[in-house]
């Protein structure tokens, strides 16, 4: 039996695309069992860049299956136009890909929702990703959500779906926005249905045979630790567990079937969105690191507020998830740095600690302390194996594990397949 877990350990984008695409070169079954199309997960492979939102990164493994679950909010439009794209770029899908048939669908009156929500919040606005992922999570919870099982009876699903727009029109209409058209919403959405319907099934069923199976199992993560629902930076989250109970909830496997777990973090911290980042850098400070790491969404091109890395956030989010190993990502973006901090305490009204606040008020006000390492100032691109790393870099990674209390296994030093360390 081989699981393996792939999370993010902070604000997303840490890299999980590229790990799990490199790992599941020997992976059976790649599942994805949280968030929608929020997340955006970048792969390089030569000259071909693919960004993967809804589908899971092994789908560019020509012999790994992949599998949606039932904790993740398909929007079918979205849905499609992904397949399309991959399929432009000779990605073979459609006998590879299935969806769980209780996984939740999104659609446009969700993504309006989301923006209409965020506009009331103003200044407090969480900077969602306007892709109706709140929304639909609110329906799925409320017990009025649509899933894919839906799909087999169309005339059944119609009456579902005017059924919720009717609703979200008269939110709409109350709030001054625009309705939706009934017949154009449905003739768009039934092209996308009739599309996806043939790849919905009980994926319950098939990866727990697969796991029986002794097949090679790979949980690919959306987001990150300080964006879930119950242990991230709430309200300033997204609406998913993001950390490992979400694996179970959201795949329909059991803990005992989870053999390891590898949290992915940057060699520093991003965030895209608002809510507390101890760690952030000042507009110019931050920019150096934003370029050198082409830090703009894969999903919505914003820029990334950029920061350095913090050991307090990380440890506690390995603790959550039961971290076997670190994957650090990116080590090559500091080549370029004379100084690079590491938090290794927070400050509160002069008192310095070592646990992670609830609240966001607290969290808004810590003064982190850090602490400074040399950078090695040269080209860790190439490197192959730890003894290729310089020195310095060497002396960083190795305090990065002291602080977060867990080994690291990988360290990617690029954006593409060979740049990356087995250590
Ligand atoms: P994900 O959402 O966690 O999959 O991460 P994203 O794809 O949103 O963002 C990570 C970005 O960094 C992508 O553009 C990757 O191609 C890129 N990337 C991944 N690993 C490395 C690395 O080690 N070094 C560099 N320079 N870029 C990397
Ligand atoms: P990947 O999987 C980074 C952020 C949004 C916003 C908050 C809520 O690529 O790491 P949502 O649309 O989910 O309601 O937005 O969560 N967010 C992400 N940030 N990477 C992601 O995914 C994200 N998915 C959502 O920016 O702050
Ligand atoms: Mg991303």
């Amino acid at each position: 039996m081989a699981s393996t877990v792939i999370l993010g350990m902070q604000w997303g984008d840490e890299g999980k695309g590229k790990i799990i695409d490199v790992l599941a070169e020997k992976a059976d079954v790649v599942v994805r069992f949280q968030g929608g199309n929020n997340a955006g997960h970048t792969v390089e492979i030569g000259e071909n860049k693919f960004v993967l939102h809804l589908i899971p990164s092994g789908i560019l493994r020509e012999d790994s299956k992949c599998i949606i679950g039932n904790g993740v909010v398909i929007d079918p439009i979205g849905l499609v136009n992904e397949i399309e794209e991959l399929e432009d770029k000779n990605i073979k899908i459609l006998d590879r890909l299935q969806i769980s048939n209780r996984a939740h669908l999104v659609f446009k009156f969700h993504k309006l929702m989301d923006g209409l929500k965020e506009n009331k919040l103003g200044g407090k606005m969480i900077g969602t990703t306007l892709r109706g992922i709140g929304p639909a999570y609110a329906d799925k919870i409320n017990r009025v959500g649509i899933r894919a099982d839906e799909l087999k009876d169309k005339v059944e699903f119609k009456e579902k779906f005017i059924f919720a727009l009717d609703h979200y029109n008269s939110i709409f209409e109350a709030n001054g926005t625009e309705k939706l058209d009934i017949d154009c919403e449905w003739k768009t959405i039934e092209l996308a249905i009739d599309y996806i319907a043939p790849l919905v099934s009980d994926t319950v069923v098939s990866l727990n045979e697969a796991i029986e199976d002794d097949k090679t199992v790979l949980f690919e993560g959306a987001q990150g630790v300080w964006l879930d629902v119950d242990h991230g930076t709430y309200p300033f989250v997204t609406s998913s567990n993001t950390t490992i109970g979400g694996v179970c909830t959201g795949s329909g496997v059991a803990p005992k079937h989870i053999s390891k777990v590898i949290g992915v973090v940057k060699a520093y911290t991003t965030r895209v969105g608002s809510g507390p980042f101890p760690t952030e850098l000042s507009a110019e400070a931050g920019n150096s690191l934003r370029e050198a790491g082409n830090e703009y969404g894969a999903t919505t091109g914003r820029p990334r507020r950029c920061g350095w890395f913090d050991a307090v956030a990380t440890k506690y989010a390995c603790i959550v998830n039961g971290v076997d190993s670190l994957a650090i990502t990116k080590l090559d973006v500091l080549d370029h740095l004379d100084v690079i901090k590491v938090c290794t305490g927070y400050k509160s009204k002069g008192n310095v600690s070592y646990s992670v606040p609830a609240s966001i008020d607290q969290f808004e006000h810590i003064e982190p302390v850090f602490e400074d390492h040399l950078g090695w100032k040269s080209d860790t691109s190439t490197a192959q194996n730890w003894n290729d790393l310089p020195q310095n870099a060497q002396k960083y990674l190795s305090r990065l594990s002291e602080l977060t209390n867990v080994k690291i296994d990988i360290v990617s030093v690029g954006p593409r397949r060979k740049q990356i360390l087995f250590i």
